[in-house]
Order: structure tokens, then sequence, then C-alpha cells
């Protein structure tokens, strides 16, 4: 007899993810122009933006939608149903044995406790196994959206190895911690709380950073406000946010560019590591401090500049300006 891994084994590739299209797993149509935007990721959803009466045929539209392929690069994305409902088992049973083999993760929303990971943790590693599928390839987004997970979102993070990214779901947060605003993203107008979201995304920043997590953050449904939109991901991306949702093709090049450093940002930090790269060999003189144009740089500045030219070259970018070693 074999016995069934409580959670799968494994380190995940990490994936850019600037840009997370959300399309209705109910509506064929969006789910082909979907597959035509130029987005890091897709998410086929059977939670909020599907009715109950439509899940059923949805699982089966998002099955045959995974199976026909036509997807690219893009990640392949499912939300299911959170555990409070009684459609979670079937979401994920049918869309995973259904189209496992073409599916990168499944999302899990409302997210309390770490044991909702490890369920769904453990529901997956029956699938694989019954289907034949690699243990532990599909992975888990977990989205925090109550207070509740945001305070357990550190045991969230380390709930399960498939778990990739931590998501903030600003709308259904804002609802559950009775925060006095309709408008998404924003300050509650009229009030002056300072930045009204900055405890939650740093804490959600952190639990992902701590646990090598990418951090997304969730919609803006102003979807016509494409300056709201930048400003909104300007903030998220500012901290250290990996990628924002799109629910709309008029903010996928907003999310795309707030997400990848600037030009200047990016050439900067890839001449920061070959002048560093440079001095610290022995034709450099092997010094662990050197000047760069006026700025100082050490090994703390190659850290940095690590994460920049990690987030171009994800992102596709090219260098415009090359620091080449002084003439001896
Ligand atoms: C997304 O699911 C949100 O609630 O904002
Ligand atoms: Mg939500």
């Amino acid at each position: 007899m074999t016995t069934t891994p409580t959670t799968a084994p494994g380190t995940r590739p990490v994936r850019p993810r600037r840009s997370n299209l959300a399309v209705p797993g109910s509506s064929q149509k969006m789910i082909d122009k979907a597959r035509t935007l130029p987005v890091d990721q897709v998410f086929l959803d059977l939670e909020d933006a599907c009715a109950p009466l439509a899940k059923p045929d949805a699982r089966k539209t998002i099955v045959a939608s995974l199976n026909e392929g036509g997807w690219g690069d893009r990640i392949r994305v499912v939300r299911v149903n959170d555990w409070t409902t009684h459609w979670t088992y079937r979401d994920v049973v049918e869309v995973v044995e259904g189209a496992g083999a073409n599916l990168d993760a499944l999302m899990l929303p409302k997210v309390q406790s770490a044991e909702q990971v490890v369920a769904l943790d453990l529901l997956l590693t029956q699938i694989e196994t019954t289907m034949g599928y690699e243990v532990g390839r599909i992975g888990i987004e977990a989205q925090i959206e109550n207070a509740r997970g945001l305070i357990a979102v550190d045991a969230i993070a380390k709930a399960s190895p498939r778990v990739e990214t931590i998501i903030f779901g600003p709308a259904d947060f804002m609802a559950s911690i009775n925060m006095k605003s309709l408008v998404v993203g924003e300050q509650p107008p009229g009030y002056d709380v300072g930045d009204a979201y900055h405890h939650i995304l740093m804490s959600i920043l952190m639990a992902a950073r701590a646990n090598d997590k990418q951090a997304v953050d969730g919609p803006y449904l102003a979807i016509k406000d494409v300056d709201g939109f930048r400003r909104v991901a300007g903030r998220s991306a500012a901290l250290g946010f990996d990628g924002k949702w799109v629910l709309h093709p008029g903010q996928i090049d907003a999310a795309n560019e707030v997400f990848n450093p600037r030009q200047e940002d990016y050439d900067h930090a890839e001449n920061i590591l070959d002048a560093y790269g440079w001095f610290t060999s022995a034709a450099g003189g092997a010094r662990g401090a050197a000047m760069l144009g006026d700025e100082m740089i050490d090994e703390a500045s190659r850290k940095m500049a690590l994460v920049i030219a990690g987030k171009g070259r994800a992102g596709g970018m090219t260098r415009t300006d090359v620091w080449t070693p002084p003439e001896s």
C-alpha cells in the first residue's frame, strides 16, 4: 500500500504575475477573448463572478476551455469557491479530474486558516494520485479577504509547499471589516484615515516574503478609470508587490508597466551587478565597496539591484545602457 503525502513536495517555479486577468467561468466569450490578451496570468472564476445557478455549467465550460489550449505562456488558474460554501469539493474534483494536466494552480478565496489550505492540498494530492498526475505540481493561490485571514496570513503562507501567491481581496476585505467605503482600493471618501490599506498590504507582503511567495494585489473596480488603477497599483508596486488583478483589457498595459521597473532603474540595476562583479574580482581590485559614478556600491547594493534586475528580466525588459569596466 502506498501512503499519500500530507503535503506536496518540491520547490516551485517562480513566474511573473504582473497582470492577473479575472474571467467569469460562465462566459465562453470572455474566456475566448482572454486567450488573446497580453497578461501573465488568467484565472477562470467559479466564485463571485459566477452566479450560483451558473456554477455547474461553468465547471464544464472551464474544463473544456483549459483542455482546448491556446493559452500560450499564461499561467492558468481556476478560482474555486471558499470552504464555507458547499461548492468547493465539486469545483476541485470536476476541474482537476477533468483538466488537471492543463491547469497551473487553484485560487482559494476567503482563506481564514492554515487548515483550509491543508484541506485543499490533501484533496489535490488524492486527485493527482488517482489520475496519475505528478503529485504537487498544481499550486495554490490563497486570497486574504477578511480579518481572520489577515491575522493568520503567515500560517496560511507556510501551510503547504503548493502555495505560490498570497492575494489581497480588497472588496471582500472592506466588507468584512466594515470599512466605510464603496470605492475599492481608495480612501473612504470624506474621511482622513491615512493610507487605509497600508497595514493590510504590508502584512500580506511580509508573510509572502518571509515564506518565498509572491504577493498580488486584488481588483480595482472602476474599470474605466485607468489613472486610478495606476495610482492604486503604483502603491502596491512601490511596496514590493509582484502584480495586481486586471478586470478589463484597458487595465492590462498599466499593470504590466507598473509592476516592471522603470527603464532607467532596470538599466541601473544591471549596471550595478556588472560593475560590482568587476570591482570584487581580482581584475577590479577585489574591492567590497566601490564607486559607480557618484554612488557608492557594496554587497547591499547588489542585493537591491538583483531584485530590480530580476523583475525586469522576468518582464522581458532589455538594457538600453551598458556599463563597461574602466580601461586599465
Ligand atoms: C476579490 O475577490 C475581492 O474581494 O476584492
Ligand atoms: Mg473576493
